[in-house]
């Protein structure tokens, strides 16, 4: 490691468009990557530790010379960090061989987080690109899959989509394990996300589909179909530019999920609300129980919904364009 090296990288937010939770279980996804970033800064230390600190208010210390296990006794910022540890203390056991060296990050976004925009997976991804570049020239593929070891210790059973779009960028057909295609949209894409302001845990909300899903396999399996089938029309309508179509596809979509037990009353108003104001199609994105909705409105109007939607809810409104660049390294 070069003493005194400084390196920084910076991962893009996401929006699942369609099909969350049923990739989990194989079925596609479509997800794209937003305007909204994370920036990691990493440098090299005199000290035998990893310094991690993040604007989100968390900033805690650990040891980089043996590997530490989540402990009971840690402070919410140290168990919100220890996946980022995870990640960085996997990069540096091939590398330190000196004794008192350590690595500091420090983590800048614009994402809220618990929003079900990916803040985890974007943190993850720039944090491992960063200080993989402290020693190499890492590669995307290679960054994806460090990055994704330290999401499982966070969701136990991730789908891998939040960092792969985080990775890759662009607007893509997710399937697990499989190769993924980007989707070719004729116009630009962009929609308004509206945050709850309900922070949920990916995990919880992982584990009640999980329990669903042993509950009521055959209610599961046709849910899981019908998501295939809107996934596959959603490309075509948004090859097409569909926007008509792509909406009533969206709210189709999130009636999937309330009947999977992941939305609730707060989310299904602010879906109501959205659409009594004009948008084509709304639905939850991300895990649900909370975080944000997302909403698509014909181009014109969005600067109208935007205020329409602040008179009545304090909810955060963002605008985002779809399909903006994956990971950059600087
Ligand atoms: C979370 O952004 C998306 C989920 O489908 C989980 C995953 O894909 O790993 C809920």
């Amino acid at each position: 490691m070069t003493r005194g090296k400084i390196m920084r990288a910076s991962a893009p937010a996401k929006v699942m468009l369609f099909g969350e939770h049923f990739v989990v279980y194989g079925s596609p996804a479509i997800l794209g990557a937003i305007d909204r970033r994370v920036q990691a800064t990493a440098r090299c230390i005199n000290s035998a530790e990893i310094n991690i600190s993040s604007n989100v208010g968390f900033s805690t210390s650990y040891s980089s010379q043996t590997v530490e296990e989540p402990r009971l006794h840690y402070s919410e910022g140290q168990r919100f960090l220890h996946p980022l540890y995870a990640a960085i203390y996997g990069i540096l056991k091939d590398h330190l061989v000196e004794r008192n060296i350590g690595v500091r990050v420090d983590i800048t976004s614009d994402i809220p987080w618990g929003a079900g925009l990916g803040s985890s997976a974007a943190s993850c991804v720039a944090t491992v690109a960063a200080v993989g570049s402290l020693f190499d020239k890492p590669q995307k593929g290679w960054v994806y899959s460090m990055a994704l070891r330290a999401e499982k210790i966070i969701h136990k059973n991730p789908s891998g989509a939040d960092c792969y779009i985080s990775t890759f960028g662009g607007l893509i057909y997710y399937i697990k394990k499989r190769q993924n295609r980007k989707i070719r949209s004729k116009r630009d894409l962009s929609l308004v996300v509206i945050n709850t302001g309900i922070r949920h845990s990916t995990k919880a909300q992982i584990s009640l589909v999980k329990d669903f899903r042993v509950q009521n396999r055959p209610l599961f399996n046709s849910l899981s179909n019908h998501v295939t089938r809107i996934c596959n029309e959603a490309v075509s309508a948004i090859g097409l530019g569909d926007k008509k179509r792509l909406g009533d596809l969206m709210n189709e979509n999130h009636s999937l999920l309330s009947e999977l037990g992941i939305s609730n009353d707060e989310v299904n108003d602010l879906v109501k609300l959205c659409l009594d104001n004009g948008a084509l199609g709304a639905k939850l994105t991300g895990a649900g129980g909370g975080g944000s909705v997302i909403a698509l409105i014909p181009d014109k109007f969005q600067t109208d919904f935007i205020t329409k939607m602040g008179k009545k809810k304090s909810s955060q409104c963002i605008p985002v364009k779809i399909g903006s660049g994956g990971l950059l390294i600087y």
